[in-house]
């Protein structure tokens, strides 16, 4: 059994070290992988979003499956052309992935089908949203790209000046591209946030162990908005009361609705969810495995992730055992200082061993290159180091000892990973 994983972040890491316990799996290839991957899995010099590229490697290669993890290939199609060309994929195709490349298609389909969310409307006109902001006059609001942002497009308005300025930013000086050709204006929802990542194979739904994402740059939740700096799991908010729940008011009405519209998602559905003060409601769709979501959930699986995936793709997933450990898993990110916007890549890193681990700890590589036996810095989130503990605590404390150990120049990391 042959794999290729297509992408380069610690989420593409964690699937290929889980993948790795699987000893019926000789060759991974990632593509286009990064420093730390290399260790596990053969790198392949082909971009993400490079579909053809792609599809030209997977057929002169015996590759047997292949797995899409980040969004842009998805929404641009890459499942479809690798399954026309005859090799099974893990991951939606891109009539399903839309779930998450267009906000104003989600939005629509949770009213259709009655998925708790934040009230909303959509707009293509700039004046029109300005007049129906002024008019609502209710803060603080939520403004959205449309389309895909690298998770930025999202605007939160706490009065009227604000809100006419991040309109000017996304439908006039057009901040994120095209993606703010369409905006979606809703209402602001208060509570804790809960990531679930859940198997589906467009009947079944099989969630994962909650997480929590800390998405902001710094401690306490302040400073820009980021890919995301560090995640727990399970979420302690995420009682079994509201894992019921979600599952019957969210999860399970999500695929059946994806279905019942002529667009099965297979892969990794993740619900960004809200627990508000009247109930569950999502405030996103992911089409794909979240980052670092995925270096928290992956550690805990117990069961064989290729199987899980196979079954997805098949349709079998309701006959497919998929079980957790009862441990708590912290992961902390290590980021280039700057990082989200502008920072130096090319600094060695200190505290790694020859295949860039460390004693205690999982490091899952994110933005690395390794060049004579040395890694260096070559991104803006660099590492996720994961602790596993039997409580949230005993994690919390292992990854933070190692995080003293591995460092770089202008290293940046949140002190207060799960604190809340
Ligand atoms: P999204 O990309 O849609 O997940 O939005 C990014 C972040 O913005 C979310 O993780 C929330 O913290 C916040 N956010 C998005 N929508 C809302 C909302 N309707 N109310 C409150 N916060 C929101
Ligand atoms: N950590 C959030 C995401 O992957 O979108």
């Amino acid at each position: 059994m042959n794999i290729l994983v297509v992408g380069s972040g610690g989420r593409e890491h964690a699937v290929i070290r889980k993948l790795r316990e699987n000893q019926e799996i000789e060759t991974i290839w990632c593509a286009p992988g990064n420093g730390g991957i290399s260790a596990i899995a053969e790198c392949v010099d082909i971009k993400a979003t490079d579909i053809e590229g792609m599809k030209a490697f997977a057929l002169s290669h015996p590759v047997d499956f292949c797995i899409v993890t980040p969004d842009d290939p998805l929404a641009l199609g890459m499942v479809d052309v690798l399954e026309e060309a005859g090799i099974p994929c893990f991951g939606p195709r891109a009539n399903a992935a839309i779930i998450e490349a267009s906000k104003a298609f989600s939005k629509e389909l949770m009213k259709k089908y009655h998925i708790p969310t934040a009230a909303y409307e959509t707009f293509d006109d700039a004046e029109k949203l300005s007049a129906y902001i002024k008019e609502k006059n209710t803060y603080p609001i939520v403004l959205k790209a449309d389309g895909l942002a690298l998770g930025k497009g999202v605007l939160i308005a706490n009065n009227e000046a604000e809100a006419m300025e991040a309109v000017k930013e996304l439908m006039i000086d057009k901040a994120f591209g095209a993606s703010g050709n369409k905006v979606v204006a809703e209402e602001f929802m208060t509570g804790k946030e809960v990531s679930v990542l859940a198997f589906t194979d467009g009947e079944t739904v099989k969630p994962m162990i909650s997480s929590m994402d800390h998405k902001r740059a710094y401690d306490n939740d302040e400073g820009l908005n980021t890919g995301g700096m560090g995640t727990i799991a399970p979420s302690p908010y995420y009682t079994k009361e509201i894992a019921d729940r979600c599952m019957r008011e969210i999860f399970e009405p999500t695929v059946k609705a994806m279905k019942a519209e002529g667009r099965p998602f297979k892969g990794c559905l993740y619900f960004g969810l809200m627990l508000t003060p009247n109930g569950p409601k999502v405030v996103e769709y992911n089409c794909r495995f979240g980052d670092p979501e995925t270096q928290v959930v992956l550690p805990l699986l117990k069961s064989d992730l290729y199987t899980i995936m196979k079954a997805c793709r098949e349709g079998t997933l309701a006959d497919t055992d998929v079980e957790w450990s009862d441990q708590a898993a912290a992961c902390v990110i290590e980021a280039s200082g700057g990082y989200p916007q502008s920072y130096k890549k090319g600094y060695p890193i200190s505290g790694l061993d020859a295949d860039g681990g460390h004693e205690g700890v999982i490091v899952y590589h994110a933005g690395t290159k390794k060049e004579n036996g040395i890694y260096y810095t070559n991104g803006g989130r660099v590492l996720g180091i994961t602790g596993l503990g039997d409580t949230l605590q005993d994690a919390l404390a292992k990854a933070y000892a190692a995080v003293k150990q591995i460092t770089f120049e202008k290293v940046h990391y949140r002190t207060d990973i799960g604190r809340k």
